[in-house]
């Protein structure tokens, strides 16, 4: 099955060298050719290059006509949380009357208020209701995606989040990742036992979840108020014993050792980083994790944003993902999230296209096959309307753009 993309004004985020992740002074770097074509082979990237040098591939080819768009490989969005129950629109209220997202978890709203949303949801309902924000994000460019778990927080529920997220895998051409966030809060069961809490995920959660191989990574909420560095350190080290590694939530609410424990584990992305110090951008330095920067997170908490741009200049890789979910993002739009940083952490649109991109999709392990336009890869890549320039895609911040979308080389 050949189709042959032509008439592109622009093809932009093309690699040949096989590069994993982009760091520092890389990720300025977004390459591109004008008036392009893009040829796709059984769901995979074979060849692009300038239209004045194509040569017709042999045999039956569907052509699809650009009409003069702009074609980028689809947003990788590493950090999500979009199967949930329900909405908590009434905490957005709470917030505008002045209450913190720390004072409404310590009343036991936020993640606890999703956890019995979710516990009284049957797992069809809960399937049907992030089927409809899939299908959204999908709309809006993306083409994968990892989901955590996290709105259980008991076996039982957890397990019941996981089957939902492998049912989405199953059910779309998206790439879908999913992560084990047991450790998210500490289920209601165990309130004010958060040891023993964490000894059943280590003990009794931990093993359910890795003998139905339903998660690829483990999560912990690192962070003041929620699991200490030294718990997330246990969890850490037992979920390496069944091959799975850390995407840490990091430095979210206060400085409070997040980076330090997912650097030490060898985590493959800490996140967050609202409240991250100089010292961390140090750890992070020569590692293999991926600092993830959520600035829709930021945008709607009334936050601080991650420093980003002195993360770029120390010459680290930096990643942006949603966070779409029920408390603190909810939404999945990662056209939005680019122009977030780039008018927030002052990152050049091609530094955030990247973050969105090729190191978002390196922070979710799958930047081997997604997150580029490169021979091999799987075609996943969006056509916009003609646009004047990429530039044009943060800084037109409410504009849709997509005029088509593809997945595995299906149109969507
Ligand atoms: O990533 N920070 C922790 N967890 C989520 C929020 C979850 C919720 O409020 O439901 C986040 O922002
Ligand atoms: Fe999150």
């Amino acid at each position: 099955m050949k189709l042959l993309v032509k008439n592109i004004a622009t093809l932009a985020g093309i690699d040949r060298q096989g590069l994993l992740r982009r760091q520092g002074q890389q990720m300025r770097e977004l390459n591109c050719i004008n008036d392009a074509y893009l040829l796709v082979e059984d769901g995979v990237i074979a060849d692009f290059g300038s239209e004045a040098d194509l040569v017709m591939p042999d045999g039956e080819v569907t052509v699809i006509d650009a009409e003069r768009g702009t074609v980028l490989p689809s947003w990788c969005d590493s950090h999500t949380h979009i199967v949930y129950a329900g909405s908590r629109e009434q905490e957005f209220v709470d917030k505008i009357n002045g209450l913190s997202y720390a004072e409404i978890a310590r009343r036991g709203g936020g993640i606890l208020n999703s956890a019995d949303r979710l516990h009284a949801m049957s797992e069809d309902e809960l399937y049907e209701q992030a089927m409809q924000r899939v299908r959204e994000v999908i709309a809006k460019g993306t083409g994968a995606i990892e989901i955590k778990s996290g709105y259980g927080l008991n076996t039982e529920d957890e397990l019941k989040m996981l089957r939902v997220i492998r049912r989405i895998q199953q059910s779309t051409r998206l790439r879908v990742v999913s992560t084990f966030l047991g450790a998210h809060a500490v289920g209601r069961a165990y309130a004010g036992r958060q040891a023993e809490y964490v000894d059943m995920l280590i003990n009794e959660m931990l093993p359910a979840v890795a003998q139905d191989h339903l998660a690829d990574y483990v999560d912990v909420f690192c962070d003041e108020g929620f699991f200490t560095p030294d718990e997330t350190g246990r969890i850490l080290e037992k979920a390496l014993e069944y091959g799975m590694r850390g995407k840490i939530h990091g430095q979210e609410l206060a400085d409070s050792g997040g980076v330090e424990v997912a650097v030490k584990h060898c985590a493959l992305s800490v996140d967050h980083l609202e409240s991250m110090t100089d010292r961390d951008i140090e750890l992070l330095r020569g590692s293999d994790t991926m600092p993830t920067a959520l600035p829709g997170t930021s945008f709607f908490l009334n936050m601080p944003f991650a420093p980003a741009r002195k993360m770029i200049e120390a010459g680290l890789g930096v990643a942006i993902a949603s966070d779409y979910n029920p408390g603190s993002t909810p939404s999945g739009d990662m056209k939005f999230a680019v122009s977030l940083a780039c008018i927030k952490m002052r990152l050049q649109p091609a530094e955030a296209i990247n973050a969105a991109t090729i190191n978002s999709a390196y922070a979710m392990g799958v930047s081997d096959s997604y997150g580029s336009i490169a021979p091999g890869k799987v075609a996943n890549f969006f056509i916009t309307r003609p646009i004047a320039s990429v530039d044009f895609i943060p800084y037109a911040y409410t504009t849709p753009i997509i005029a088509r979308t593809f997945l595995a080389g299906e149109e969507q």
